[in-house]
Formats: C-alpha cells, sequence, structure tokens
C-alpha cells in the first residue's frame, strides 16, 4: 500500500529522489527550480529535455539527491488532468529506476491545495499492478511505496491526502475485482464480499437469494440466471451518514460472465465479459469509500448478480417474463441481459427503498464503445438538476461522462408483439439510448440517471494513470457525485 506523506522543504534529506514539474514556459526561463535545488540544478545538463507531457529527465548524481524532470507541456493546455498523468510518469520513471520513495515538489499551478489533490491521484492511481496470478517474481516489479509532497504549508494538506488514499485505494480495490476471474468473483463470492465489506464499515448489507428474489418475483432476474450453476443474489448494501431521511441509491449491473446465452457472443468478444460486472464492483467500493469518509449523507447500492450462461436450462429469444414491477417482456435476444437484470434491480429500488435519486451504472451496450470509445462514459437522465449535479462530479474527477437524449419517440422501437415491451428491437439502432430507454419503463417518477460504462471501465491500453485493463471507473464519480449530495 503507498503511503502518502507533505512536508516542508527544509526538511528534504540530501540523499532522496526528488520530482520537479516543469512546463515549456518555465523550461525557456530556466523558472521551474526552486531555490532551495538551485545548486544541484546547476550541475545537470538538461539539454535534451523539452518538458513535453508524458516524458521525464532523469539525474542520478553522487552524494547529491537524483533530480526527476517530468514535462507539463504548455502553460496554456494545463488541466487538472495533466498534472494527475504527469503524476503517473513520475510512478513509471521510479519503477524504471527502482526507486522505492520520492518526494515531490508541488508546483504553482491552480490552488497549492488542487495541485496536490490531482498530484497524489496521479501517483496512487497510477501505481497498480494486477499481479496475483504471477508466479515469476522477476515478471513483477515492485511498486512505489512512498509518495511525500514537497509544498509551504504541509499541515493543511492531511485531510485531502486522506480522502485521496481513501477513494484511490476503493478504486484499485474495484479494479482488482473487476480484473478477477469468474471462478473467483462470481455472484456467490460477490454477494459475500459485499457482506464481508459492510461489516467492516458501518454498512448494512442484506443478501437475497434465489428464494427470496422468487417470492418478490424479479422474473427477469431469474430468467438470466437460468442457465448458470450459480444462483442469482440481490445485494442490498445501505449506509445511513445523515440525520435526515432522505437518500440516494445507487444500482450496479453484476453480470459476472457474459456468454450471451443462446444468442452467443462469437470469440473476438467474450473473452473479457468477466469484466460485465465493472457497474458492481463500482457500487460496492464507492460505498465503502463513502463509509470509510464518513460523508454525512445516506445511500444504498443495489447489486442484482447473475451469471448470463448458454445451457439447456438458459432463457430463450420469444420467451416472455414478468418484471418485478408487473411489466411483461419479450426476449428479443439474450445478449441484452443487462437491461433485465437492472429493471427488476431498479423498480425494486424505487418501490421499496424510496430514495430521492437514483443512479444505475453498467457495462451495457457495445454501441456506447462505437459512440465515445474508451475515453467517454455515456450518460442519460430524466432530470435536469440530477444531470447537472453528475456532469459537474465528473468534471471534478475527470471521469468524462457525455449525455445522450431520452425522446419518448424511442419508446416507440421497444413495443413488442406479444408483451409490454421487448428488450431488444428487430432494427439495431441507437444501441445505448434503446438500452436507457427500455430501463426508464422501471422508473416511474424519482430522478434517475443510467451511466453506460462499457467503454471506460476496461481499456485495451494503458492512458496515463489509468492502466490497461480495468480501470476503476466510477467509484472516484460516484463518490464525488455523493459527496455533493451531501451540501
Ligand atoms: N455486456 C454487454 C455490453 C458490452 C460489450 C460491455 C462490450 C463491454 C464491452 C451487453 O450485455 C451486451 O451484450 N449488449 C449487446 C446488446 C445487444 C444485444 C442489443 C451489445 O452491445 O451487443
Ligand atoms: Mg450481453
Ligand atoms: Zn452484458
Amino acid at each position: 500500500m503507498l503511503t502518502l506523506q507533505a512536508k516542508k522543504f527544509d526538511t528534504v534529506s540530501q540523499l532522496d529522489t526528488i520530482a520537479l514539474f516543469c512546463t515549456q514556459e518555465q523550461l525557456a526561463q530556466n523558472s521551474f527550480i526552486p531555490q532551495q535545488l538551485s545548486d544541484v540544478c546547476a550541475i545537470i545538463n538538461t539539454k535534451t529535455f523539452k518538458a513535453k507531457p508524458n516524458t521525464y529527465f532523469f539525474a542520478a548524481l553522487n552524494d547529491r539527491p537524483s533530480i526527476l524532470l517530468i514535462g507539463l507541456g504548455s502553460n496554456k493546455d494545463i488541466t487538472p488532468e495533466t498534472l494527475r498523468n504527469a503524476a503517473s510518469v513520475i510512478v513509471g520513471a521510479c519503477l524504471d529506476k527502482s526507486v522505492s520513495a520520492v518526494h515531490i515538489v508541488i508546483p504553482e499551478l491552480f490552488s497549492c491545495n488542487d495541485a496536490a489533490r490531482y498530484i497524489a491521484e496521479g501517483v496512487y492511481l497510477s501505481n497498480y499492478a494486477f499481479n496475483r496470478y504471477k508466479t515469476q517474481k522477476e515478471e513483477t516489479s515492485p511498486l512505489l511505496e512512498k509518495a511525500i509532497l514537497v509544498c509551504n504549508n504541509p499541515g493543511q494538506l492531511s485531510h485531502i491526502l486522506k480522502e485521496v488514499e481513501i477513494v484511490c485505494s476503493n478504486t484499485l480495490m474495484c479494479r482488482d475485482l473487476v480484473n478477477e476471474t469468474t471462478e473467483n468473483a462470481n455472484p456467490v463470492t460477490i454477494a459475500k464480499l459485499a457482506k464481508k465489506i459492510a461489516a467492516q464499515s458501518k454498512i448494512q448489507c442484506t443478501v437475497y437469494t434465489k428464494k427470496d428474489i422468487e417470492k418478490m418475483k424479479m422474473g427477469l432476474l431469474l430468467a438470466v440466471s437460468r442457465g448458470s450453476m450459480y444462483p442469482p443474489h440481490l445485494v442490498v448494501m445501505r449506509y445511513m451518514g445523515a440525520s435526515k431521511k432522505d437518500a440516494i441509491a445507487f444500482v450496479g449491473k453484476g453480470i459476472t460472465f457474459d456468454t450471451g446465452g443462446i444468442n452467443l457472443k462469437p470469440s473476438g468478444h467474450i473473452e473479457t465479459m468477466r469484466t460485465d460486472m465493472a457497474g458492481a464492483a463500482a457500487c460496492i467500493y464507492t460505498l465503502q469509500a463513502i463509509a470509510q469518509m464518513k460523508l454525512p449523507v445516506n445511500v444504498y447500492a443495489v447489486i442484482p448478480l447473475a451469471e448470463n450462461m448458454i445451457s439447456h436450462t438458459a432463457y430463450k429469444p420469444g420467451d416472455v417474463y414478468t418484471a418485478y414491477n408487473g411489466k411483461t417482456v419479450e426476449i428479443g435476444n439474450t445478449d441484452a441481459e443487462g437491461r433485465l437484470i437492472l429493471a427488476d434491480a431498479l423498480a425494486f429500488t424505487e418501490k421499496k427503498l424510496k430514495p430521492k435519486a437514483i443512479v444505475d451504472i453498467a457495462t451495457l451496450t457495445g454501441a456506447c464503445i462505437v459512440s465515445f470509445g474508451e475515453i467517454v462514459a455515456a450518460y442519460l437522465t430524466n432530470d435536469e438538476s440530477l444531470s447537472t449535479t453528475l456532469f459537474n462530479a465528473s468534471q471534478i474527477t475527470g471521469e468524462k461522462i457525455w449525455r445522450m437524449p431520452l425522446y419518448m419517440e424511442y419508446n416507440e422501437e421497444i413495443k413488442s408483439d406479444i408483451a409490454d415491451m421487448v428488450n431488444v428491437p428487430a432494427v439495431r439502432n441507437a444501441g445505448t439510448i434503446i438500452g436507457a430507454t427500455f430501463l426508464k419503463n422501471f422508473i416511474e417518477h424519482t430522478p434517475w440517471a443510467h451511466i453506460d460504462i462499457a467503454g471506460t471501465s476496461w481499456y485495451s491500453k494503458k492512458r496515463g494513470y489509468n492502466p490497461k485493463n480495468a480501470t476503476g471507473f466510477g467509484v472516484r464519480l460516484l463518490y464525488e457525485f455523493a459527496k455533493s449530495m451531501a451540501l
């Protein structure tokens, strides 16, 4: 586990590695060197360093601190993301040079507190590897152990660093769960994990088993899980941090493997489908982060868990099932299973928990990747104020979301000949909007937003402070959203 600390300049030992940020303008004027390091920097030759983003220059010196220069690019392009990504370059350089502790001088950008927060986030989030199944230790380089932020007023930073540690460590745990294999992350084990996490924090947790789910008549969750050896589960976590009654609810898609079912996915599309519970994982670890920070807010996490298997007991195209809210659904395609389990969970959440707002998060559609790639998550909502709050939270954390419309005309597309609606229409246009339109039918009046993280939850390559594979997308976003609802 990485330790984050803050110190004053005069307490920095002379034998440490010191990272300095540098913009192109500062490089031109030679103004990036703090006076405390002027004699050290005078003896290094930085001619080859251009301060471009994502570049670094390392000078190891005898009996002096090693200097690590980190390029920030041009002043005018610097955003919070620039600092988070530049911080990930520090981590990369330290791992490269086998440095286990690094001092980082906070640059004079933004406010000192904000700059320190962005840098701490970038360091924490990029210091990650999923090595659980590697037996050859040489192949797994050790991670950074300590990052010490150097600034004039370290006392101010302790609360910020604590929050960064809690929220980012939960993001890393979320990545671990999404990266896990189905052997260790299935409806049974994830329900157990939620219970364990709840017991460690001030969270209540109810796990509904298959029998309960049958009694509650969640016909869609039951249908999706029919082909699997794992029974479905519905987890309800509840954190009560505020004295008033109002609560918000997160609902996360927990498909622990999506074969597509009878509408089987082909090779090339099926390999990563153990990650189809990234929404569920984000909800669980967001709740843990909220509880650990003791946010003054009441929050539910509702997590339907199932495996979408192909088998002789699996549900079939043309079947009709009745949802928790009594509506009937024709199965047009067994691969559109996410909206089915979410439909039951959303209707249950609204009816039984009565929150003032519901946000669901799901790896719902491949169409979302076609629209936004891996860079942006789609969101759709029936409420303007919820839209603004969510978007603002995403601007704060750097987890990009963009709104798509939910015009009622789309409802025509999911009409069925034999039931109230169909989960997938015959014509496959506007996939992400159609998915959300289906979900909308299971909300009666509550402000609700749906976030499609099919692209952003899993990276095909490393990007800045996010690694290849599971990104943990959503934990920081939902945490920030809950924090803003607490105000
Ligand atoms: N889990 C998938 C969506 C997905 C695709 C997530 C790629 C991550 C990466 C979802 O259950 C699915 O299969 N959706 C179908 C819907 C279609 C049948 C309307 C899809 O996107 O193809
Ligand atoms: Mg599917
Ligand atoms: Zn799926």
